[in-house]
């Protein structure tokens, strides 16, 4: 038996394989490891009639991690109920592997932060991690059609949500070792309106005390939506259920002007394989052409080796090897778009316009140096 961890890879749809072939790229210039690449998504659906088949969840279940591309795209897209949609894989894995607690970090990259649609002086210092509720709530709750009546049920039971917030206080605990600031905890919800979101606030109460170095505060979704516009730079660590952890998380994203850069990490119990895949979709537009960012997820993978595989420094080199390139001006389309207007600035190098693989080759190049 060979000691290299097994993961196993699932391109997905649309730019996922090109980005994923290019992370494996990355990940075997730290030594090997056992590939093992699944359908997921669009194409299983092509393959199989179902986005998620038993044996690939079997699979995922016993590997060491699994890193996800993206899955999805206009050819599958349907609205009605009967039909199998890619999304339904993504879900099933979640539940099937049991992966609870979604991790978004949102940093922008320094050379990045002109692309943000917030004033520079607004996302300067921001530096935060959404913790995401992931298999509970209105996403898995009891769902219906009848007639002209439709619903979609939202429950949490007090466990759920005290292991996820046992996450969002150790995440906070294990950021503030690294900035030196005091941990805080941001929990979301609508407890001005909705039960799950009483019991929500209640069992986050209950937990807190067992980290009281940490600062715990609540917000209600809606002023949180509007915080996070105000004063990013103000959050360390968000925790909330499923569906405002959809919602808030795609809005931190677009904070940073460059949703193509971020990563994330789906975990379970302790010791259960993680899944890692950047947050941005399947982007069927540019899929072929050569030209996707595969920065999200290389720093997908760096989020595996640090979360899933226990190699933090492997992880560190990766984050620093992106941001180094970035600094020496290269840019995917999608990154170029909003800054390639800047006038040239002293001592700020020229922003260069590259495809995948050659942002790829600079990566593993500043990897090197
Ligand atoms: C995400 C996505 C998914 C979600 C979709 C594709 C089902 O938006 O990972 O945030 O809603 O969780
Ligand atoms: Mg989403």
């Amino acid at each position: 038996m060979s000691d290299a961890p097994r993961i196993v890879v699932l391109p997905g749809d649309g730019i996922g394989p090109e980005i994923v072939a290019a992370t494996r790229r990355l990940l075997e210039t730290f030594g090997s490891f056992e590939f093992d690449e699944r359908l997921l998504g669009g194409c299983s659906i092509d393959e199989h009639g179902t986005a998620l088949t038993d044996e690939v969840l079997e699979a995922c279940r016993a590997a060491d991690a699994v890193l996800l591309g993206a899955v999805g795209g206009p050819k599958w897209d349907t609205t009605d109920p009967a039909a199998p949609r890619p999304e339904q894989g993504l879900l099933g894995l979640r539940k099937g592997m049991g992966l609870y607690a979604n991790l978004r970090p949102v940093r922008p990259s320094p050379a990045l932060v002109g692309a943000s649609p917030l004033r520079e002086e607004r996302i300067a210092g921001t530096d935060l991690l959404v913790v995401r509720e992931l298999t509970g709530g209105i996403y898995f709750g009891d769902s219906g059609r009848d007639g002209d009546r439709a619903h979609d049920t939202c429950e949490y039971t007090a466990a759920e949500i005290e292991r996820i917030a046992r996450t969002a206080f150790e995440a906070a605990r294990r950021r503030a070792e690294s900035s030196g600031r005091r941990p805080r905890v941001t929990s979301v919800d609508k407890a001005n309106v909705l039960e799950t979101s009483r019991l929500w606030r209640e069992v986050v109460g209950r937990v807190a005390p067992d980290y009281d170095d940490v600062a715990l505060d609540h917000l209600l979704v809606d002023n949180a939506a509007m915080q996070l516009v105000s004063r990013p730079a103000d959050f360390d660590v968000i925790v909330t259920e499923n569906l405002f952890g959809d919602i808030l998380s795609d809005e931190s994203a677009m904070l940073t002007g460059s949703l193509g850069m971020l990563p994330s990490a789906s975990l379970g119990a302790d010791g259960a394989p993680g899944l890692f895949e950047p947050v941005h979709g399947s982007a069927p537009d540019i899929a072929g052409k050569g030209i996707a960012n595969p920065l999200a997820t290389f720093l997908s993978a760096a989020m595996m080796l640090r979360h899933g595989l226990e190699r933090p420094d492997e992880a560190s080199r990766i984050e620093t090897a992106v941001d180094a390139v970035l600094e020496g001006g290269m840019r995917t389309p999608d990154l170029a778009a909003g800054t390639l207007a800047t006038p040239p600035m002293p001592d700020v190098p020229a922003e260069v316009e590259v495809g995948t693989a050659e942002m790829t080759d600079a990566v593993l190049a500043a990897l090197a140096d």
